[in-house]
């Protein structure tokens, strides 16, 4: 596929892991439509791939509205790759978790991706060609203790990716998930902000940020169902059917709750 010139949506473009994936896909000569709240942070990307050479403009949204999905869908729904990558998560026991806090993890996380993939899934079949890439998590085939409704939304779009790419099967639309582990991004010090007492494991371990785009960029290349990253993690889901039983056991040992 001959990327050149396409148009790319990234939502979650204003850090991390949209953030890479923008740059990475406008040095690659692909036209980018940056998504998020921060406006600020967008436009200073916009005109730094701008700077390099690169195409991009800016699609302020907050993505738990669903009018502001609408006009993402209006606005880009003609976009070659629409990458549904915007995420968030939040650390400690569920059972201390806000209800407005996993409202917001719901929107952004599960209804935003479903709403964007129908808006722009359609106009892709109609041409027969476009790559939609889902940013999930290894939690979403591990579930594990802490993240109890982050990694459920993972386990979502794990399910909602394998299908469509099922009903895709012979055609040149392709749907994607990448279960990535951890990556050292603002993920963790955002999670931490929802004043949930707890810490995010991933806060200082895991891959870059632009390492996990060099593999987005590659899977468009060479769209499959599902990439991991890093690839070593395709052992996790052996490890949840393997040893799921020792983990029930040990899981509230592996839980620290630290109060603020
Ligand atoms: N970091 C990890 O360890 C890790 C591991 C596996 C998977 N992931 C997944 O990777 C994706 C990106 O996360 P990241 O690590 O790059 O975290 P990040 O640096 O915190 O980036 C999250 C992005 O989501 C956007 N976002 C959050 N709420 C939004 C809303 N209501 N409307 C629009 N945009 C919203 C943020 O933009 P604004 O705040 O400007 O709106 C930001 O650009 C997420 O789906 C996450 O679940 C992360």
């Amino acid at each position: 596929m001959d990327w050149k010139d396409k148009l790319a949506v990234i939502t979650g473009a204003s850090s991390g892991i949209g953030e890479a994936t923008a740059r990475k896909l406008a040095a690659q000569g692909l036209r980018v439509v940056l998504v998020a709240r921060r406006a600020d942070r967008l436009e200073a990307l916009a005109e730094d791939i701008r700077a390099n050479g690169g195409t991009a403009c800016i699609l302020p949204a907050d993505l738990t509205k669903e009018a502001d999905r609408l006009r993402v869908c209006e606005e880009a729904g003609a976009a070659d790759v629409l990458v549904n990558n915007a995420g968030l998560g939040w650390y400690g026991y569920g059972s201390d978790m806000p209800w407005k806090m996993a409202w917001e993890m719901l929107q952004v996380n599960v209804e935003a991706v479903v709403q964007l993939t129908i808006g722009f899934l359609g106009r892709m079949r109609r041409r027969d060609s476009g790559h939609i890439i889902n940013v999930g998590s290894i939690s979403g085939s591990f579930p594990s203790q802490g993240i109890a409704l982050y990694g459920a939304t993972k386990s979502f779009l794990d399910n909602f990716t394998t299908a469509l790419y099922r009903e895709l099967t012979g055609t040149r639309v392709h749907v994607s998930v990448v279960r990535a582990g951890p990556v050292r991004t603002e993920f963790g010090k955002v999670a931490l902000s929802k004043v949930n007492g707890g810490h995010v494991p991933t806060e200082h371990v895991g891959v870059t940020a632009d390492y996990v785009a060099w593999h987005i960029w590659k899977l468009m290349l060479r769209p499959r169902r599902v990439i991991y990253v890093p690839g070593w993690l395709r052992v996790v889901p052996w490890a949840e059917l393997a040893f799921g039983r020792i983990i029930d056991q040990i899981g509230p040992l592996l839980l620290k709750n630290r109060k603020a």
